[in-house]
């Protein structure tokens, strides 16, 4: 699952994880945050919906990263004073930076399992301290091949807990329809 397997979906337009909107709980999340100059990461962000709602909510330090090109320029045309430097086209496992707050939409899923445990040590060393993973994931196991990969929260606790002191995983209620009742509300927090 390279970069050319993503691109050739979005060319395709084979998207079906893409809502077409900013998923509801990371915006009524957003919505709740009063201090906008904290620095946002949105990896595996696709059409970036949710950035561009927070830039529009006047989050003015949001990054977005993906590794094809082709959901990063379908973004650009869509939010076009976005600033150029936010948007970071390279491997998620690559990126150098730290962040307060980093924004999780169906990118964890996206990775075969076997990557969990290099993504939950990668989002502890781009948090700053007293920073958190925010969003959703996937409370269910799907019947056919991934991606998506799903998983259950005991699962997830086991890879976050080697990191992470402040868990909460609860079941989200304000999941998009064909969701609700399969994602966890995730907030990890690092120490401060
Ligand atoms: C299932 S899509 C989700 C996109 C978006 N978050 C959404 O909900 O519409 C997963 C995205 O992660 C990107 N991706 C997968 N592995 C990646 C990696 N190692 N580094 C950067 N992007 C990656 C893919 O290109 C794809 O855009």
């Amino acid at each position: 699952m390279n970069e050319a397997y993503w691109t050739h979906k979005y060319l395709e337009k084979n998207t079906g994880w893409d809502i077409g909107t900013a998923s509801k709980p990371i915006l009524q999340y957003l919505d709740q945050i009063s201090h906008k100059d904290i620095k946002i990461l949105i990896p595996g962000a696709g059409n970036a919906y949710e950035a561009k709602f927070a830039f529009e909510s006047g989050f003015k330090n949001v990054n977005i990263l993906d590794f094809s090109p082709i959901p990063l320029q379908n973004f650009k045309r869509s939010c076009p004073s976005f600033p150029e430097e936010n948007i970071h086209c390279m491997d998620f496992f690559e990126h150098k930076g730290n962040y307060d707050l980093i924004l999780e939409q169906t990118f964890f899923c996206a990775l075969p399992p076997i990557e969990r445990p290099s993504y939950v040590e990668k989002m502890f060393q781009l948090l700053k301290p007293g920073g958190k993973l925010v969003g959703v994931l996937f409370s269910r196991n799907f019947d056919h091949p991934g991606p998506p990969f799903g998983g259950s929260k005991q699962e997830y606790e086991t890879y976050f807990t080697k990191y992470f002191d402040k868990i909460e995983m609860n079941d989200c209620y304000n999941s998009i329809p064909p969701r609700l009742g399969f994602e966890l509300f995730i907030k990890i927090q690092k120490f401060k």
